[in-house]
């Protein structure tokens, strides 16, 4: 190929949802919780539920298909496809071959990239891989499309609420209006046990609460600080979140990351120059003493960060919270359901020339601390219209779902958990609420393989 590259990053991106939710209100009187636990003390409204209708092909089915069709991009001009998910349903064969299905009938097979697993990160290192792709001698000058997606369940207790399901996609290629910034990576990786799948027979992880937080916060501190760093030396200026105009975190569920963002605003203090602490941070001067690594469970220090930060928090990352607080955690989809979220808060007006800040975190630990520019360009504020505009369906999704009741959403587990690996299986769950467009299990044979359809895309006047 000839020239590297120029503005690689986003040229359109797709959310699918499950079409039902439970409300965490209602999930608080029927487990017996406090009032309040969940909505208050997680901070979230809403949790999207899959039945045994859908499973990880047939969410990575839907998104797919739907975002090649509403931005009639054909099959033949995606050159790669990756694949980032945690929920696995077969030991070997990918979803990425899956989704080859889609290509086939196009006569499209000529397609690099595979699927890549590491709990919430797996989406971000396809990312990051579909980026290289772009950016190397292997480019054919096609699209990559990223494919990031999970149903996130756990077993009954405490972590059951921060539950949730969805998918998005993300197409690649250069002269994009969401540019990622180039050659500026914060990574953090370490081998911890604080939440993994070591029970192959069983979709609910192994969860050690406390050390996941602090591990997420930890990740956050050291990705941040390399981060500024990094970006200090790119762009010749101390980094600080107010380089930001928007800064969005993974998020397990909401409350964590306005503590993240509060913490964000703790580091800034830690590394402020002594003169900088008294001008800029006066309300954080008690904290001069503190070491960063003690302070993770330290509710004193955690308040006084939460209340210097609110208007930070309400200006730069609450924005990004609505898919994450009305669908829950989607795992490796949770960071770019919150792009999503970002990009239909504002007019497109307002977005041109935000940088904005991301934080990507999968227990284990993979994490990193990048960025992107929302252009500015005249000539591309069209492209920015456009895939701002491919987002219209994601309020109407989110205001169609239908509500079950928390009995329902037990028994939808239950059927789950009874039928996680069986075969043959015909699935029972309802495809009535399913949204136009949706891809569902029919039927799992004797040998494990897994047949799909698809509900008649109305708005596309045809299915399949
Ligand atoms: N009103 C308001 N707030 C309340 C109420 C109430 N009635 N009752 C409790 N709370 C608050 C608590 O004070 C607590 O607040 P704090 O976190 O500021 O201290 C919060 O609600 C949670 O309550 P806890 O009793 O501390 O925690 P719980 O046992 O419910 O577990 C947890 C919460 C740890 C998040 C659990 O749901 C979990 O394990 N989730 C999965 C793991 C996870 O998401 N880890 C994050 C990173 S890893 C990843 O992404 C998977």
């Amino acid at each position: 190929m000839g020239s590297w590259p120029d503005d690689v990053g986003i040229i359109a991106i797709e959310l699918t949802i499950p079409s039902l939710y439970v409300d965490q209100e209602e999930l608080e009187k029927y487990d017996g919780v406090s009032s309040g636990k969940y909505t208050v003390g997680l901070g979230q409204k809403a949790m999207g539920i899959c039945t045994d209708r859908e499973d990880i092909n047939s969410l990575c089915l839907t998104v797919v298909h739907n975002l090649l069709e509403k931005n009639h991009i054909d099959y033949s001009e995606i050159g790669r496809l990756e694949v980032g998910t945690e929920t696995i349903i077969d030991k070997s064969k990918s979803v990425k071959s899956v989704l080859m299905q889609l290509f086939e009938p196009h006569g499209v097979t000529d397609i690099e990239g595979i699927d890549t697993t590491n709990a919430c990160f797996g989406g971000t290192a396809a990312l990051f891989n579909a980026i290289s792709w772009v950016e190397s001698s292997a480019w054919n000058g096609k699209y990559a499309l990223v494919v990031a997606a999970d149903i996130a369940v756990y077993a009954k207790g405490a972590a059951r609420p921060t539950g949730g399901a969805g998918a998005v996609a993300m197409l690649i290629g250069p002269n994009a209006p969401l540019v990622f910034d180039r050659g500026l990576r914060a990574v953090h990786m370490r081998h911890v046990y604080d939440f993994y799948k070591p029970d192959l027979s069983s979709e609910y992880p192994a969860v050690d609460s406390k050390l996941s937080i602090q591990c997420y916060l930890s990740a956050l501190d050291k990705c941040y600080q390399s981060y500024c760093e990094k970006a200090s030396k790119v762009f010749g200026q101390k980094i600080d979140l107010s380089f930001f105009d928007a800064i969005l975190f993974h998020t397990p569920y909401c409350k964590l990351v306005q503590k993240s963002l509060a913490r964000l605003h703790l580091n800034d203090f830690y590394l402020a120059t002594p003169e900088h602490k008294v001008k800029k941070y006066a309300e954080l001067k008690n904290l001069e003493n503190i070491v960063l690594e003690e302070t993770y469970f330290d509710k004193e220090v955690e308040k006084a960060a939460l209340n210097s930060s609110t208007e930070l928090f309400s200006t730069k990352t609450s924005p990004s919270l609505l898919v994450a607080s009305q669908v829950g955690n989607m795992y490796t989809s949770s960071l770019y359901g919150g792009l999503v979220s970002l990009l239909i808060s504002k007019k497109p007006s307002e977005l041109a020339g935000n940088r904005v800040g991301l934080f990507s975190y999968g227990s284990g630990l993979a994490s990193s601390f990048y960025s992107l520019k929302i252009s500015e360009d005249a000539n591309k504020f069209s492209a920015l219209h456009k895939l701002i505009s491919g987002l219209n369906s994601v309020s109407t999704s989110l205001s169609h779902r239908r509500k079950i009741e928390p009995e329902v959403f037990e028994k939808f587990m239950d059927i789950r958990q009874k039928s996680n690996h069986s075969a043959p299986y015909e699935p029972i769950g309802s495809i009535e609420s399913f949204f136009p467009g949706t891809y569902y299990l029919t039927n799992i044979d004797e040998k494990y393989r897994r047949f799909y359809d698809r509900v008649s895309n109305a708005m596309n006047g045809h299915a399949h």
